[in-house]
């Protein structure tokens, strides 16, 4: 299967949009892909130094039952091994300029897991630890690490591209950049902060309380696609009100 995902070099609908944006192919369940493309990427752009791990894959599991083994190995794969393997690839480069960054896309699933993608939710845990042993790894270097951890945003995820729960994509990016700019390590939009603080030991009633609301959400609520849902991101922030 091949992934497109834009870095450098190619022509794509984005990179057509967007004079002066280059893209090359990558499919990051793929080592020898991620191999191929740093290669080109260090050779040709010596002074890069930002990495964004932005691709992910969302599947919905029941981890009451045996889970499939495609999906569980394609999730790990796509979102712990890949930005991983990819950041793996890169550190040597991004450790020679004066300032770098790596950037982790998580979620918000990451500290309140949706029981009904058990296995995405833990793939973002994970890359979330990850994230916190790597920042402390090289805080003496010219690396900083950071995390975006998302709320339920309107993409192509579970195609959620017109879910009017979930966050306008424009909006999300606004809010998001202007973090950016600040010294924040965890870029959090304002709603996603009651889920990202959830953690702790009472943990429990708060994962509790919000799978049931996923659970009992009305027929009426369910995005138009059919598909379950992520995070009744608005319904479940109110109520932490
Ligand atoms: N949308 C949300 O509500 C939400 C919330 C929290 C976190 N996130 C995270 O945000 C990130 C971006 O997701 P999104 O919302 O933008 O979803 P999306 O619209 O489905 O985009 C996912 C992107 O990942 C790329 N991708 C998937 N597998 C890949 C692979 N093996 N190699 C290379 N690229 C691959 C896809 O490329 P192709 O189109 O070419 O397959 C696509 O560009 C993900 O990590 C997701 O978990 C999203």
């Amino acid at each position: 299967m091949q992934k497109r995902h834009s870095i450098f070099g190619g022509e794509n609908a984005t990179t057509r949009a967007n004079p002066g944006m280059a893209s090359l192919e990558l499919n990051t369940e793929e080592p020898a892909s991620i191999a191929a493309v740093t290669k080109k990427l260090s050779a040709q752009l010596p002074t890069l130094n930002v990495l964004i791990n932005s691709a992910g894959i969302m599947q919905i599991d029941d981890a009451a039952d045996a889970i499939d083994d495609g999906l569980l190995v394609s999730t790990v794969t796509t979102n712990l091994l890949g930005p991983i393997r990819l950041t793996s690839a890169l550190i040597d480069h991004l450790k020679q300029q004066e300032s770098a960054v790596i950037i982790y896309n998580s979620s918000v699933l990451a500290y309140v897991p949706l029981a009904l993608a058990a296995v995405y939710s833990s793939t973002k845990a994970a890359l979330h630890s990850y994230t916190l042993s790597q920042r402390y790894k090289l805080k003496n270097t010219s690396v900083s690490v950071l995390e975006i951890a998302p709320p339920w945003v309107q993409t192509d995820l579970l195609g959620s591209n017109n879910e009017p729960r979930a966050m306008p994509l424009a909006e999300f990016i606004e809010e998001t950049i202007r973090v950016l700019g600040t010294d924040a390590q965890e870029v959090l939009v304002e709603r996603a902060k009651p889920l990202r603080n959830n953690p702790g030991p009472n943990e429990g009633a708060f994962v509790t309380e919000f799978n049931d609301l996923m659970v009992q959400a009305p027929a009426q609520q369910q995005p138009s696609s059919g598909t379950p849902l992520e995070l009744t991101t608005n319904d479940f922030v109110e109520r932490q009100k």
